[in-house]
């Protein structure tokens, strides 16, 4: 992670921030360049204890001292945060960059001076174990060094794309909510399991490793997914059978629905 030139800042030291504190730490970034703050001393304390980086509880020393400034705190308090900085906050020295869920780039603006930089991401809850997917949308203002930046800050927690904002709520339904599919999954098959008699963890843990097997598999295979499925499925077999059902019950359709109502939720969220 070395395109950040200068200092980081974290408004919010929770969970995510300190995801991401972890990722840029382990590619490399010295800990004398990350600052976080949040009203809780606990939440400072361990990151400061866990990573040795500089805390404060007062939010404006992250405006002073930090040419990025990532706003980590959950989406209510975003204006509250963005108000208290306003002051400060200029085009010319800061790069903001928000994680809050549902908070468009037009209502991170209206709190700020004209002219600001900023990009907004949507991590998915797997960055903080640094195999995330996030997605970035920056605004008109930003340069290619912004997104540089901004890309290095999430891709130390995981895969990145850069999006135009609009097609962020289509993502978000996708991949943003996709690890809750993949557990959805995971409990139905558990479910349907209960005759093996294994512990739930040993099910539990063999289905995850299916799981990550055949992601792996189909990563590193040239064959499409839709190949490597026909390849599985032979005929009269067992796998057919089992996707026989799945195509009288319309499963693909009816995930194609829910992308489509998960997609106008996020939609009506934000305009909220
Ligand atoms: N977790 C995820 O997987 C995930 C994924 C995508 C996006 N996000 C977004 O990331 C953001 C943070 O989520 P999180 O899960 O990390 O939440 P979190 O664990 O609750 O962390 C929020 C942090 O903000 C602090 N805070 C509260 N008020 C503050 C203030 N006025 N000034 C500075 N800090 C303040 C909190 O301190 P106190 O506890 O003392 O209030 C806490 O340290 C959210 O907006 C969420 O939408 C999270």
């Amino acid at each position: 992670m070395n395109s950040l030139k200068n200092d980081i800042g974290f408004i919010g030291a929770g969970n995510m921030a300190g995801a991401l504190i972890a990722g840029l730490i382990n590619g490399g970034l010295d800990p004398k360049e990350i600052i976080a703050s949040s009203p809780e001393d606990s939440h400072l304390l361990a990151l400061n204890t866990e990573f040795g980086i500089k805390t404060t509880k007062d939010n404006l020393e992250i405006g002073r001292n930090c040419n990025t400034i990532v706003i980590a705190v959950k989406p209510h308090i975003v204006n509250s945060v963005l108000n208290e900085l306003s002051d400060l906050i200029n085009a010319k020295q800061h790069l903001i960059i928000s994680i809050a869920a549902g908070i468009r780039i037009k209502d991170i603006q209206k709190h700020l001076k004209g002219g600001q930089r900023i990009v907004r991401a949507m991590p998915n809850t797997p960055a903080s174990i640094g195999k995330g997917v996030s997605a970035l949308c920056a605004n008109e203002n930003c340069s290619d060094e912004d997104l540089k930046i901004s890309r290095g800050v999430f891709e130390s927690v995981g895969a990145t794309c850069v999006l135009v904002e609009k097609s962020l709520d289509l993502y978000t339904s996708l991949i943003g909510s996709g690890p809750a599919y993949i557990f959805y999954l995971v409990e139905a098959l558990m479910e349907s399991s209960k005759e093996l008699n294994f512990e739930e963890s040993e099910i539990k843990n063999l289905l995850l490793d299916m799981i990550i097997g055949s992601a792996e598999l189909a990563k590193q295979s040239s064959d499409s997914p839709g190949t490597l499925r026909k390849k599985v499925t032979s005929p009269g077999g067992v796998t057919e059978r089992a996707l026989e059902v799945f195509k009288e019950e319309k499963l693909k359709s009816t995930i194609q629905k829910a992308m489509k109502a998960a997609t106008k939720r996020s939609i009506e969220l934000g305009d909220k």
